[in-house]
């Protein structure tokens, strides 16, 4: 069925396209898909100047990102604010995050999906219990850090607060920097993890308490089609892939703007292949503490980590969100009525 054609059945073009690229039979069109890695013929697309003086190579560098002059950043027409930047990451960084993703960040005291029925003895270990066949990993499906968010609920705690890690900090500021938000502060991160029949239905973030600061999304693993639409639920949304290291800003109006992940895609295995390869780690790596230059906030993974996280994406799509929840000086209504009992 062509895309056309189900436009034209009366209900809502957000949820008719969203259920048109969930489709398994038959397998939808992806001829209309925005591939920012790809030819960009369709009109809807932007290239966009960031700025790369404010992120010296160096600083860049040290997060595992190319130097900002060289970042390919996109926006499209009706989204403003929205960035698209395609893998702007080192050619052999992206292997330290994905472990990062997968062994690092679920690990207590930060919080995920398995906490929500196991008890925190169980789910301490999840990496050292995925090293063989029966893995915790494939069942892991989130991972909060910082404020964490309550998905009943759908607000952050003020009061359960794990340190956002450093350095997804780190990395998160080089970005923001070069899309001109100097003073961004991650507080709160979201981490997804796809299986390759795994979707994230039709939502708006609006949880954080300032909707003024940009929202950062990064991509690894196995490729997927992110649909952004607009302020309304049925506005009809721009369809695109996300391939491993793609990152995009949600800024400005598109902030707000309603979105959906209806599909994940089996990502090219030449591209996959020539990207995601970890640099061979030092002799001594057992003992190496020193990270690999001045400053790096990368490290070496290890061979035996490294076929853990390979096997892993060969399948799956990992997204991690990070959001600034509070605004310059602002603070949780429950935190501010607590600290007026105390005298200034
Ligand atoms: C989210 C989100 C998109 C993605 O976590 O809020 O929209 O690409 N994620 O997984
Ligand atoms: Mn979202």
């Amino acid at each position: 069925m062509a895309m056309a054609a189900v436009m034209e059945s009366g209900e809502d073009a957000f949820k008719q396209l969203f259920k048109f690229y969930k489709r398994r039979k038959p397998p939808p069109d992806f001829s209309e898909v925005i591939n920012f890695s790809g030819n960009l013929c369709t009109g809807k697309v932007v290239p966009i100047k960031l700025n790369p003086t404010a992120v010296s190579d160096a600083a860049a560098s040290r997060v595992g990102l190319r130097p900002a002059l060289d970042w390919r950043a996109f926006g499209l027409q009706g989204c403003p604010g929205f960035i698209f930047i395609s893998d702007p990451f080192r050619k052999d960084s992206q292997p330290f995050w994905i472990r990062q993703c997968l062994k690092t960040y679920p690990q207590k005291p930060n919080v995920c999906n398995l906490d929500m029925h196991m008890s925190p003895c169980d789910t301490q270990d999840i990496w050292e219990r995925s090293v063989n066949k029966k893995s915790l990993l494939e069942r892991l499906r989130w991972v909060t850090l910082g404020y964490q968010y309550n998905w009943d609920t759908k607000l952050y705690s003020a009061d359960h607060y794990t340190p956002f890690p450093a350095d997804l900090q780190s990395l998160s500021q080089q970005i923001a920097l070069g899309c001109g938000f100097g003073d961004f502060r991650p507080q709160a991160g979201i981490l997804n993890y796809y299986r390759s029949d795994s979707s994230l239905g039709i939502h708006v973030d609006e949880s954080e308490l300032d909707h003024s600061c940009p929202l950062l999304s990064f991509c690894f693993g196995q490729s997927a089609i992110f649909l952004l639409g607009g302020k309304q639920r049925q506005d009809p949304p721009t369809a695109m892939f996300m391939h491993s290291g793609d990152v995009m800003v949600m800024s400005g109006q598109s902030r707000l703007f309603y979105h959906a992940v209806p599909r994940i895609v089996p990502a090219n295995p030449s591209l996959f292949s020539s990207k995601l390869q970890n640099p061979p780690a030092p002799p001594d790596l057992q003992t190496q503490t020193t990270p690999l230059e001045t400053n790096s906030v990368l490290e070496p993974v290890s061979e035996q980590d490294w076929a853990i996280c390979l096997r892993y994406i060969e399948s799956s799509r990992i997204n991690v969100t990070v959001r600034q929840v509070l605004g310059p000086g602002q603070s949780f209504p429950h935190s501010s009525e607590m600290s007026s009992e105390y005298p200034a």
